[in-house]
Formats: C-alpha cells, sequence, structure tokens
C-alpha cells in the first residue's frame, strides 16, 4: 500500500465480526466498522478532510485559520490537516472536558479558546449563546477564517453518504444491513450512513444512541442537546436510545479485552446499545440478520476519564461518593430552595454560597458573595478535601439547579448536616429578578 498523501489513507475502514461467544446473540451477525482505524484516529477525519479539502487551495492563498466548535475528534483532525497545509487552527469550546485532547491539540499546534455555553448563563440581558454568536460571525465571508461548521455542514454528511455507507454495503456484498446502531454527536455518520443503507433496504433498522441527561460520554449529546444540532433529523431513526457511561464503559471493556478492538468510550457505548436492542429481538427471529455498529475512535485519549468514573479499573481504590452511586431517596431527601426561600435562608445564616458553574459565567454575573467551585473541581475535592467543614451550612447554586441537587445529596451522606441545593439554579434566580453582581 502506497500512498501520496496521508490524507489519502482516510476512509475504506475495516468491518469486522464480533465472535457470538461475546455477545450471545444466535441469529444476528453482529459487525463492528472500525473508524477508530481512520489515520487521525477516529470518524471524524473523514468529515473534517470532507469540509475542508474544497475550500483549502483558498484558504491557503489568504492565510485563513480553520475554526471550529469543537474540542473532540474533529478538532484533532482539523488540525492535523491545517499544519499540513501551513495554515492555523483554532478550537473554539465551551469546554475542554477530556484532557489527554486537550494536551494533544495543543501539541499539534491549535489554539483553544474556551468559551461558555448558554447553560452557564452568562449575561441575562444577552439572549445569545457566545458560541451561538461566534458561528455567526465566523459564518461571515471575509472573516479570515475557513470555518467547517460541522454541525450544519452538507459536507459532513457527504463524507458519509459517498464513504463509510457505500463501503459498509460493499464489504456486505452489496446487502445492506438489518439493523445499523450508531452514537449521535453531529449526527453525520449515522444520518449519512442510514440514508446509503435504507436505499438499499428499506426494511433496515437504524437505531441512534445519545447519552443519558445525567452522563458526559465525550464526542456524542444528550437528547436535549441533539435537538440543537441542525444536521439532527428525527426521521432518521427508528429509535434514540440512551447509553449511560457505565454502559459505554462495560462495551469498552468488552471491545477491548475479548474482541481486539482498542475502542473508546462510544464504541463501547455503540456495542452495548447494539446488544441490548438486538437481545431483545434475537429470540423470536426465524431468519439470520445482520447488524452492524460504529467504532468512532480509541481507548487510549480517555484513561483519565476511565480513571474518574471507574477507578478500580486502573488499581485505585473505588470512590464511594461519586454521583453515579446516589439514590432516588437520597436525591428526594435534598432540601431545594426556591428563590425566595434561598434569599431569606442567604440575609438570616449567611449560608456559604457555592456557584458549581465555569468561571467565565461567574465573573460575569453571579450571586454576591458566593465563592467559585467549578463542578469539575468539586467532584475532586470531595475525595481531596473540601475547603469548609462539616458545620458550616452550603447553599450550592449551579446552572439550572440538577447538578447542586446531586453534590447536595452527596455531601449529606458525607455528613454535612445542613448542605441545601437552589432551585432552578442561577438561571431561575435571574428569571426572578433576584439581584446579580458582575467583576
Ligand atoms: C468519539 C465520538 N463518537 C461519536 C461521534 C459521533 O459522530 P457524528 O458527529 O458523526 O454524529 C463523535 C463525533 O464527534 C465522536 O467524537
Amino acid at each position: 500500500m502506497r500512498y501520496d498523501s496521508i490524507t489519502d489513507v482516510i476512509g475504506d475502514t475495516p468491518l469486522v465480526r464480533i465472535s457470538p461467544a461475546v455477545h450471545g446473540l444466535r441469529n444476528i451477525d453482529l459487525y463492528a466498522k472500525l473508524e477508530m482505524l481512520n489515520p487521525f484516529g477516529s470518524v471524524k477525519d473523514r468529515a473534517a478532510w470532507s469540509m475542508t479539502r474544497p475550500k483549502l487551495a483558498t484558504a491557503v492563498e489568504r492565510g485563513d485559520a480553520i475554526v471550529e466548535l469543537s474540542s473532540g475528534n474533529t478538532a484533532k483532525a482539523l488540525a492535523v490537516i491545517a499544519g499540513m497545509h501551513g495554515l492555523p487552527f483554532k478550537s473554539v469550546t465551551n469546554r475542554m472536558k477530556v484532557p489527554e485532547i486537550k494536551d494533544l491539540l495543543l501539541l499539534l499546534g491549535a489554539e483553544i479558546e474556551e468559551l461558555p455555553g448558554q447553560s452557564e448563563c452568562l449575561d441575562p440581558s444577552n439572549t445569545d449563546d457566545p458560541l451561538t454568536r461566534i458561528h455567526r460571525m465566523l459564518s461571515e465571508a471575509e472573516s479570515g477564517y475557513l470555518h467547517t461548521d460541522q454541525y450544519y455542514s452538507p459536507l459532513n454528511l457527504e463524507a458519509h453518504l459517498a464513504g463509510t455507507g457505500p463501503e459498509i454495503l460493499r464489504d456486505l456484498d452489496g446487502r445492506a444491513p438489518d439493523y445499523i446502531i450508531a452514537c449521535v454527536g453531529t449526527a453525520g455518520s449515522s444520518t449519512g450512513v442510514a440514508t446509503v443503507l435504507r436505499a438499499a433496504n428499506p426494511g433496515i433498522e437504524v437505531v441512534g444512541l445519545v447519552a443519558d441527561k445525567s452522563d458526559f460520554i465525550p464526542g456524542i449529546r444528550n437528547i436535549d442537546e441533539v435537538h440543537e444540532v441542525g444536521l439532527f433529523d428525527p426521521a432518521t431513526y427508528d429509535s434514540i436510545e440512551t447509553v449511560t457511561a457505565d454502559h459505554a464503559i462495560d462495551g469498552l471493556l468488552t471491545l477491548v479485552r475479548r474482541c481486539g478492538l482498542l475502542a473508546g468510550p462510544t464504541g463501547g457505548g455503540a456495542y452495548h446499545g447494539a446488544v441490548r436492542h438486538l437481545r431483545a429481538l434475537d429470540e423470536g427471529l426465524t431468519e439470520r440478520r445482520t447488524a452492524v455498529f460504529i467504532v468512532c475512535d480509541r481507548v487510549e485519549s480517555y484513561l483519565s476519564y476511565i480513571r474518574k468514573r471507574r477507578p478500580e479499573l486502573l488499581n485505585q481504590p473505588p470512590r464511594q461518593n461519586s454521583v453515579a452511586t446516589l439514590t432516588e431517596a437520597e436525591l428526594a431527601e435534598v432540601t431545594a430552595l426556591d428563590v425566595d426561600a434561598a434569599r431569606k435562608w442567604i440575609a438570616e445564616d449567611r449560608p456559604l454560597v457555592i456557584d458549581l458553574r465555569g468561571p467565565f459565567a461567574y465573573a460575569a454575573l453571579r450571586i454576591e458573595d458566593s465563592i467559585n467551585i467549578v463542578d469539575e473541581l468539586f467532584d475532586e475535592l470531595l475525595y481531596g478535601g473540601l475547603p469548609f467543614g462539616k458545620k458550616q451550612p452550603v447553599l450550592l447554586a449551579c446552572p439550572v439547579g440538577e447538578k447542586s441537587v446531586r453534590y447536595a445529596a452527596l455531601l449529606t451522606r458525607m455528613g454535612h448536616p445542613d448542605v441545601r441545593s437552589l432551585a432552578g439554579g442561577i438561571i431561575g434566580w435571574r428569571d426572578a429578578g433576584a439581584p446579580l453582581v458582575r467583576d
């Protein structure tokens, strides 16, 4: 195999059968489409190349920077492509959540701009999300940027209409599978593949997988977030199902330990979601069926993600007080104060008000005298040691009141007798017209 450029190596990834001894399905042949074997490591290599290739000559001539709202695989592939063409690459994101990917982007020469998102509630008088504003600015011609626009670009979809989908058909000897199961981020890969396969087999069942709302799975969205994506069309999917981080890690473990596939969390989530969906159908089948799931990227970048959620896998003591271990009963016991009750409590008892949002949002607007401990750091302090004692009354505030309830329940379990949560979060406080201060 000889190539003129590494970009010629993008695509043509293998379709590998999963042993029935592993998945246990009796009537279904299950295949993994190994997008992790693309040269820069993920399914996004295809989209990144498809979105840049037609515009590179002009960008090089003008010296434009490539820019994308991504903190993951798209950014990684774009950073490589930009570097190969002597262009700068800028990743705009509302929080770099996977440290290995941030480090890798910096190593590749990317510039990273971290901004708060809408849910962080930056400024109530401004109804635009900062990312939305940047998106609008970048899309203007003559902006000096080649904005690839992965959430809206038809070229993202095109990569899978022309590549991923036809490859699966070809490798199954022209017969489309009966089921396709894929995680949904920009929806580019699932939509492109589903479109091609459905044209060949209108009876195909398409299962889209999103992250459970309580969980973060790097690379994919939850059911609310997915509706904000321009390429997402609910009609593409016969069903949309959720996977938790635990499911994703369980699936990843099966793939890495038993199948020789060094898949990342969304590959694991896709495997888990596929087997869960297919197991329910398998018994009733009278003919053999074929199913394909997509393995988007590799495991190596997610070791800190796994360490945090399943430390025992990496020979570390289990985290007893993690959010994932909370019961419904513990959550139901939390005192969640509405805005009036919270204001009264603050005035009378002076609890420590901890704002769990990101530093940008906190700096822009906050409850007077509150302190800022961003939720990820707060999570670490639960194990490393909290900067306040058990007798200290605490009011926790987050964007909408979902995270603060969980951390209040954990602190209560850990023996803090008076920890309360601000119902509706800072957004609720703002909407009630209660006072906020800024730097
Ligand atoms: C690890 C990972 N899995 C899955 C996806 C989803 O792919 P798509 O954007 O085509 O929906 C992405 C997208 O960025 C990803 O990075």
